[in-house]
């Protein structure tokens, strides 16, 4: 007779899962990892991440909806954000994963999200659009996941327009305290919970030409920052 999977069997499927998906080289992601990584996430990504990001994702959809026009989302993952964009905005979301963009095109359907102008496999480090196409980009918790954040930072500035605004939310780490101890102490299992605790934000700060507007620290407890940056016009 099968026996039925206990508790700590289940625990040890998901710990598993969370670990394996690393590049263990570099202890770093690079992009066929991250396809990976995010494949075994698709299925139980919105039962972990709903909660703990709920917060950054507000701010950043509410700033979105202050602008006008056409807005891209880069790493929409499940699109969990999707259904707050405003109505008048024309939403495009990207992702490396196929299987994280599955789950956001039945968010889409379910949805009726006639706002959301398509979903599209694509690297955010390598955008196929064209320069100065949106008016607004964002990315959620996703820069410091990706293999190479300045790069993401230069695609986001070039296909945004000149006047319009780059926006993220992510974690970034701090730089003395009990914060920077914990952060510093968590950095050795970065490969296996799959984002750098330690990624200042001087990584991506100055690298571009775009001009920081406002830095604004995000609940829980101030663990999260949204960024604005605003693409100059000339
Ligand atoms: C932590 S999840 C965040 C998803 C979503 N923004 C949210 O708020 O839940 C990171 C997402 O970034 C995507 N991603 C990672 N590297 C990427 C890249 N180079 N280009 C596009 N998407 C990427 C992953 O596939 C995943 O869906």
């Amino acid at each position: 007779m099968m026996r039925s999977e206990t508790l700590p069997d289940r625990l040890r499927k998901l710990r598993k899962r969370i670990q394996r998906p690393f590049n263990a080289k570099d202890g770093g992601l690079d992009d066929v990892a991250v396809r990976a990584a995010y494949a075994r996430w698709a299925p139980i990504y919105d039962m972990v991440f709903r909660a703990p990001l709920y917060w950054g994702r507000r701010v950043g959809v509410k700033r979105v909806n202050e602008f006008s026009g056409t807005v891209l989302e880069a790493g929409v993952g499940t699109g969990m954000a999707l259904p707050h964009y405003s109505k008048h905005l024309k939403v495009t979301g990207i992702d490396l994963s196929q299987e994280m963009l599955a789950k956001a095109e039945r968010r889409v359907r379910g949805g009726k999200l006639d706002n959301v102008d398509g979903l599209l496999a694509m690297d955010a480090g390598n955008l196929a659009f064209p320069d100065n196409h949106f008016d607004v980009t964002i990315a959620m918790y996703v820069i410091t996941v990706v293999p190479d954040p300045v790069k993401v930072m230069l695609e986001l500035e070039r296909v945004t327009r000149p006047g319009g605004h780059v926006i993220l939310v992510n974690h970034f780490s701090a730089e003395k305290g009990l914060r920077a101890i914990v952060e510093q102490w968590l950095e050795r299992y970065a490969s296996r919970v799959g984002w750098n605790p330690v990624f200042p934000k001087a990584r991506i700060l100055g690298r571009t030409h775009l001009l920081l507007e406002e830095d604004q620290s995000v609940h829980p407890f101030g663990l999260f920052t949204m960024l604005t940056f605003r693409k100059p016009r000339a």
